[in-house]
């Protein structure tokens, strides 16, 4: 089928999309154009995961807004439907790709996922499909690894007898609607013409602007975004180990540098978590690993970020020699607020680094199943209390009741949300993390 035929289906709602991975990003992407008047069908290996989207049930847990609703709407209406066999895709004429891309243990992609997908794809691809990738790839993964097995697998053809872009997504589990919704977009295409088709398709669902490029460029956009976070919250962290050397303030110099202009200083924390951040920015200095680019700045912004876990633990020993038969409990194993996602979560390092002192560790978080339940039960006879995530239930800890479980009134906040004054008051040691000022000014 020419563009000129797909952009004709695009625009009356007719062309049948598909989505591939049905995760944090593919699921509501494939509910949002369902409700947008598109048929959309979604594949995903997991069969327990088909089978709840199937009846209707988010299995995205966390405070989500408006998901759940909307994934009952549009699988009740009959117009998204799930599924595990991608023979279901051969009548698909836009195919989205949002299955996972972690890195190895050396940092290098790990496309297993992302190859097995497009491989599957290949065995069912017909002539005329745009296919775009939303998925985050190292730079030239679009060029290098999924052109090559669309066209030899399938014997066609690029820009010829079948499409190919890169439209990252930038969603973020809380928002994953909003951002959906209201981020604007990279539409990165093999030719200027895929490009603009793409960009008319964001513009269905996408209330911002969507921007059109080449696809290395939607690659590289992507992945230099996150490492500029990484960077930044790297930055903050290290003036936060700065301060705690220097008997001062992090929270207090941050909201000073800020009223500088054009200072904008990220929340220090007790680490970074999640699929994306940590592994994006390998993605982005994995791309030019076999050039003699020095990338330095990078992989020093991982170390810290990486470390922070380390610190909370030296937090912990600096209070408590001994570790052993002594019970730890940690506030918040997702790596983000309200969220049940927990990724490369700073929490499960910091387990690792106490389970190996001989302490008890009890986990309390409100979004995880299997680590919900009372917070005041699970901090009984506790010695320490380390508080990871910044979940808004913690905001309003009751400490009167926490201090009488207790066996020792010890609190280590890693994300700043207790009151210091009212923790002091309430008769509790506490250590904040980039804090070692007396708390005057
Ligand atoms: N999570 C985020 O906040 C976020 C934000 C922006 C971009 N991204 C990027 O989007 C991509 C997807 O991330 P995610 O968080 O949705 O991951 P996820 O792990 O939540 O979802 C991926 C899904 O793909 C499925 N899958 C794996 N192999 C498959 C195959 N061969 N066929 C069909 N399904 C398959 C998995 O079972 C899983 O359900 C990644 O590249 C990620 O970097 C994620």
């Amino acid at each position: 089928m020419p563009l000129f035929d797909l952009r004709k289906k695009i625009e009356n709602r007719s062309a049948k999309l598909a989505v591939i991975g049905l995760g944090y990003v593919g699921l509501p992407v494939a509910a949002l154009f369902a409700k947008k008047g598109f048929r959309v069908v979604g594949v995903d290996i997991k069969q327990d995961r088909v089978d709840l989207i199937n009846s209707g049930i988010s299995p995205i847990e966390g405070k989500e807004p408006g998901l759940a609703e909307l994934i009952s709407e549009v699988a009740e209406s009959g117009a998204f439907h799930a599924t595990t066999d991608y023979k279901e895709l051969s009548d698909a004429e836009v195919v989205l790709i949002d299955v996972e891309t972690p890195v190895n243990a050396d940092h290098i992609p790990e496309y297993q996922a992302l190859r097995s997908a497009v491989k599957s794809l290949a065995s069912i691809l017909k002539n005329g499909v745009l296919v775009i990738v939303e998925s985050t790839v190292m730079p030239g993964t679009v060029s290098n690894v999924i052109l090559p097995i669309l066209e030899e697998e399938t014997g066609m053809v690029c820009n010829k007898d079948f499409y190919l872009g890169n439209c990252p997504e930038r969603v973020m589990p809380g928002k994953l609607l909003h951002n959906l919704r209201k981020m604007s977009r990279v539409a990165g295409g093999g030719t200027r013409e895929t490009a603009e088709l793409m960009a008319d398709l964001y513009s269905i669902v996408v209330e911002a602007d969507v921007d059109t490029a080449d696809w290395i460029t939607a690659e590289i956009v992507k992945t230099a975004e996150n490492t500029y976070r990484d960077v930044q919250i790297a930055f903050a962290n290290e003036v936060a180990l700065i301060c705690e050397a220097l008997g001062a303030d992090v929270w207090r110099v941050r909201e000073l540098v800020r009223k500088s202009p054009g200072r904008e200083m990220l929340l220090p924390g007790a680490g970074v978590g999640g699929h994306c951040i940590p592994k994006d920015p390998w993605l982005l200095a994995s791309s030019v690993r076999e050039s003699d680019v020095p990338v330095r700045l990078i992989p020093a912004a991982r170390e810290i970020n990486s470390g922070m876990p380390d610190h909370i633990f030296n937090l912990l020993k600096n209070q408590m020699e001994d570790l052993n038969k002594k019970r730890i409990l940690i506030l918040g194993y997702a790596y983000l607020s309200d969220s049940d996602d927990a990724r490369n979560s700073p929490s499960e390092e910091l387990v690792k680094l106490i389970k190996n002192t001989g302490a008890n560790i009890v986990i309390h978080d409100p979004f995880i199943k299997k680590y919900s339940g009372d917070m005041i039960e699970k901090a009984e006879h506790c010695d320490a209390v380390i508080l990871m995530t910044a979940h808004s239930e913690y905001e309003s800890i009751d400490l009167k009741q926490l201090k009488r479980v207790m066996q020792t009134p010890f609190i280590i906040d890693g994300r700043n949300i207790l009151d210091r004054k009212h923790v002091i008051n309430a008769g509790f040691e506490l250590v904040r993390l980039g804090d070692t000022s007396r708390g005057e000014e």
